[in-house]
């Protein structure tokens, strides 16, 4: 079976590279990556350097490029990770998210029904769905309602994939799931920001009221639900991924177990101003992937917390060398005028 993992060097796809690599030692991995502000060949370095998996640094928007490596390497199986991944930076600017997500979703598609992949999956969002109120959870068939640039060029994503189903028959299953939290987290998002921010002794920018709600799940119980989407998924069909009701959140509540794995003292949370259009609630109902797929979480969030926390402590020079250089830029006009 020969696999390519997009997006491999970054949060999600690195950790399913590990994975993959791991229960399915008979696979040839092939790991694809433009190695943007976002990835990190050091997250998969190991398994590169002895052989395990292949590394190939590629743009997913170069479509002749995409085109000649699936040409040469005749993949069987594509999980679709690669993307601009953060919602703040799409509201400041949203040209990368649809060059990136959308196009280049369409260019992997192109060559993949092209060159006979045997099966597609592509790893998407609940944020495609939109915001929740208190109570009720996302289904898959939940009409699509983006609200911002990220969620919107996600839900296009989708949609182009779905549409390949249809028209060409194409074998492609799509996977929405919730906030992820693990190793090798970018130190933008929520969980690592405040994780590292805390363990410098810097403030914690805690936007609006705090009250806005996440369903985390570990990384690893992702990518276990995604190597069973593969295996035994349905083409054309769209599966929920998410944590169970204990990993259902605010984010103050998260900020707290944080500062309190870390004893560290409240008063390093700040209170800053809110996100434009930031959705109130995400929550998944994942009956259908464990009717038909088997899967449940396993991790429950304060173990998989305290394991990301002790993550980041043993592992400082991976995130002390990202907190650098172009990421103070971002930081900067990210926060500094909330
Ligand atoms: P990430 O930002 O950590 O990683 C994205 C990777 O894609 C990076 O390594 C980056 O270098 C690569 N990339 C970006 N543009 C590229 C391009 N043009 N060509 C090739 N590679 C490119 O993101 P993540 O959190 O690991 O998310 C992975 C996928 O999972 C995304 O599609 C995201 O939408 C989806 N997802 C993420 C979460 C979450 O909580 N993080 C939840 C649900 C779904
Ligand atoms: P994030 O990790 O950016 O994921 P997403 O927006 O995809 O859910 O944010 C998670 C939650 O944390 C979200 O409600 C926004 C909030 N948040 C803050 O309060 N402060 C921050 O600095 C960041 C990055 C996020």
């Amino acid at each position: 079976m020969k696999v390519l993992i997009t997006g491999a060097a970054g949060f999600i796809g690195s950790n399913l590279v590990h994975y993959v690599a791991k229960e399915r030692p008979s696979w040839q991995i092939t790991a694809l990556d433009l190695l943007t502000y976002a990835g990190n060949l050091k997250n998969i370095a190991d398994l590169v350097e002895s052989g395990r998996v292949s590394f190939r640094k590629t743009d997913i928007t170069d479509a002749t490029a995409i085109d000649s490596l699936f040409e040469r390497e005749k993949f069987d199986l594509v999980f679709h990770l690669a993307a601009e991944s953060h919602v703040d930076r799409s509201i400041m600017s949203a040209r990368e998210f649809v060059s990136t997500n959308v196009m280049g979703t369409q260019a992997l598609l192109d060559a993949s029904y092209k060159h006979k992949v045997g099966r597609f999956v592509h790893i998407s969002t609940d944020e495609v769905y939109g915001s929740l109120g208190p109570t009720g959870a996302f289904v898959e068939t939940t009409p699509l309602d983006p609200t911002s640039p990220y969620a919107a060029s996600k839900a296009a994503s989708d949609l182009m994939v779905l549409a390949f189903c249809k028209t060409h028959n194409f074998n492609a299953s799509v996977t929405r799931c919730t906030n992820n939290y693990g190793f090798y987290h970018f130190p933008e998002k929520l969980i690592p920001l405040f994780i590292t921010n805390a363990m410098e002794g810097k403030n914690l920018p805690l936007y609006g009221d705090g009250m806005n709600v996440r369903s985390w799940l570990f990384v690893t119980d992702h990518c276990d639900a995604l190597l069973r989407v593969a295996e035994k998924g349905r083409a054309g069909e769209v599966y929920n991924i998410g944590g169970n009701s204990e990993a259902e959140l605010t984010n103050k509540e998260v900020t707290r177990m944080i500062l309190e794995i870390l004893g560290k003292p409240a008063d390093l949370v700040e209170r800053v101003g809110d996100r434009p259009a930031h959705d109130r609630r995400y929550a998944v109902d994942t009956t259908k992937i464990k009717n038909e797929l088997g899967w449940t979480p396993s991790t429950p969030f304060k173990e998989g917390l305290a394991r990301t926390v002790a993550w980041y402590q043993e592992n400082q020079e991976w995130w002390r060398e990202i907190k650098s250089g172009a990421y103070l830029s971002y930081y900067e006009k990210n926060y500094a005028s909330r």
